[in-house]
């Protein structure tokens, strides 16, 4: 749309002068109307009604008839309602795709850097992932795969629950049951289960743990020993969901709770030279502005608890000066479901007062809501638990397998495993983030692995189909992308416009943090290619027109890989 904005600005200049409009005012208008996309704008002359004296339609009429025919070599004007359309037509686009075939970038350019620390999946230690750290994971990866791709400096941080009271227990157990062996092959979860009944019914085991936590967050080497057990056991599994799910996340960014631990006193600190710190009931508490609970009565963010034990918000803090300090942080963006808005709201504002983080550095929570199982309620497993993470994985790998035996039956044993997993992994994550992340969404495997609607099959279908109209031609790629470009049929404009918006559409997404938003736009170009494909003949088509059609499927396929890929979804070549 800026594009097309900044073509069209010279030429509405004078006419708008004339009617007395001011160019910041019109502009302004131009550029924030929502109506509007890469090569159709809507400018609606509401606004200017009132200053005029005049009808919305009226002030659209006479701005057309200002423009007159000006406009025409590359855009189309009309009057509706009291807005004014603006059109691109095909030579303007023609222009634009020309520019846009060789660009590696398709279009996309690089934001003025800046430092982005984003906390996403941070499940616990000796927990089994959950579906809320599936959401976390998928939305955070892409995410930094955007933030990454626009040229930022992105810091991964995973803010594994690794120091919190649990931990007594978990060591106690551990010496309990088998000393100091090691627990490989030891299902965290269920160790997890054991050891909280036997401190849930075990008077002596209890106080036993609750010493062994003060042990070990002071760092008594035997206390770390066993402590230290446990996290290697928990990353193993951690690694190998991320493994299957195909994202970035290594060993390298797990920055866990228990790595602020020697900046936790600084914390508290800080915050008594600040003036902010408080006693209450003989724990030690802020009280952000602002925030009060239902009698009315200020609420606390709790620093120290009353036993000398640190708080998770005590790390989080902890973590905010690190990152500022030692890595240069100017953006946090959190990750992480909405039941935890309070507490980020609360964390930041403490943050601010306390000047961790200055004016110009953001903090931003991303909630996301639940997933819901068909029956309408919150997603578990057939007993009714909370559904492990990698049984999901593994489920849908074998869901997409039987699909893909059935659909394309001459494949071989290794390329059928290996496109079921690009598959199902990926109808996983896109029903995830085709869906605008506030809202809950339905986990429902019919409908993320069919072949029809917004789902990463059909993009996925649309990009192999494209690779195999070149494999069967026995055309390369790199030479299409010399082709003359000119598009004329409508179908042929509605793909081009289509094509050309990726750019726009992935900003949008960052702006809002909202992966929905590109996965929208690329929904919409596999369904414009669909139609494009249908009722515009490629390979039979005559040589310059045929040449033009290949560059815009070239288009498609890489616009549709490269935006899966921002999704953190992989596009197989053949299905
Ligand atoms: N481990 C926490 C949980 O599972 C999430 C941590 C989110 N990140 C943070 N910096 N607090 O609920």
């Amino acid at each position: 749309m800026r594009e097309l904005l900044l073509s069209v600005r010279p030429i509405l200049s004078s006419v708008m002068t004339n009617l007395g409009i001011k160019e910041e005012e019109w502009f302004d208008l131009l550029d924030s109307s929502t109506d509007s996309s890469f090569a159709d704008i809507a400018m609606p002359c509401h606004s200017l009604s009132k200053k005029l004296k005049k009808s919305p339609m009226q002030i659209a009429d006479e701005i057309l008839e200002g423009v007159g025919e000006d406009l025409c070599d590359f855009c189309t004007l009309s009057s509706i309602n009291g807005f004014l359309n603006f059109s691109a037509n095909s030579k303007w686009l023609n222009e634009c795709l020309q520019n846009h075939i060789l660009d590696q970038r398709l279009g996309v350019s690089l934001d003025e850097q800046r430092t982005i620390v984003v906390d996403y999946s941070s499940p616990n230690v000796a927990k089994h992932m959950h579906v809320g750290h599936l959401r976390s994971t998928v939305i955070g990866d892409s995410l930094v795969r955007m933030l990454t791709y626009k040229g930022h400096n992105v810091v991964r941080e995973n803010h594994i629950g690794d120091w919190g009271t649990p931990f007594g227990m978990l060591i106690e157990h551990l010496i309990d049951v088998n000393g100091n062996d090691t627990i490989n092959n030891v299902d965290l979860a269920i160790f997890y289960r054991d050891a909280r009944e036997k401190f849930d019914s075990n008077v002596d085991f209890a106080d036993r743990s609750r010493e062994r936590v003060v042990k070990m967050q002071s760092n008594d080497p035997d206390s770390i020993y066993y402590w230290q057990m446990l996290v290697d056991q928990s990353l193993v599994h951690f690694n190998e969901v991320y493994q299957m799910m195909g994202v970035l996340l290594n060993n390298n960014d797990i920055a866990g709770e228990s790595k602020y631990e020697s900046l936790l006193s600084e914390v508290v600190e800080k915050l008594e030279e600040a003036g902010l710190l408080h006693e209450s009931q003989g724990a030690q508490v802020v009280f952000p502005e602002g925030w009060y609970n239902r009698e009315g009565n200020p609420l606390p963010l709790i620093i120290r608890k009353a036993d000398g034990g640190y708080n998770y918000a005590t790390s989080d803090l902890a973590c905010i000066i690190d990152r500022v300090q030692n890595v240069g942080a100017t953006d946090f963006l959190y990750v992480v479901g909405a039941e935890q808005s309070q507490h980020f709201a609360m964390v930041f504002e403490v943050a601010r007062k306390a000047g961790f983080m200055n004016k110009k550095i953001t903090a931003t929570h991303v909630p996301f809501g639940l997933v819901m199982g068909t029956d309408g309620k919150k997603l578990a497993s057939r007993t009714g638990g909370a559904v492990h993470l990698k049984d999901l994985l593994m489920e849908a790998i074998e869901r997409a397998n039987s699909i893909i035996a059935e659909k394309n039956p001459s494949l071989s044993n290794d390329e059928r495993n290996e496109i079921a997993r690009m598959l199902g992994i990926g109808a996983i994550k896109y029903a995830d983030l085709s869906t605008d992340r506030n809202n809950n969404y339905t986990f429902d495997w019919e409908k993320m692995l069919s072949f029809d609607g917004n789902t990463a099959p059909y993009l996925q279908y649309a990009h192999a189909r494209i690779c195999s109209i070149f494999s069967k031609a026995n055309i390369d790629r790199k030479d299409v992308q010399r082709a003359i470009i000119s598009v004329s049929d409508e179908r042929e404009i509605s793909l081009a416009k289509a094509i050309l918006s990726f750019p726009e559409y992935l900003d949008k997404a960052i702006v809002s943090n909202s992966p929905h938003k590109l996965a929208t736009q690329l929904h919409s170009l596999a369904q414009a290619f669909g139609t494009f494909y249908e009722f515009c003949p490629v390979i039979s088509s005559e040589t310059d027109i045929f040449e033009s059609r290949l560059a815009l499927c070239d288009l498609t396929a890489r616009t549709l890989e490269q935006g899966l890929n921002l999704l953190g979804i992989e596009a197989p070549k053949k299905m």
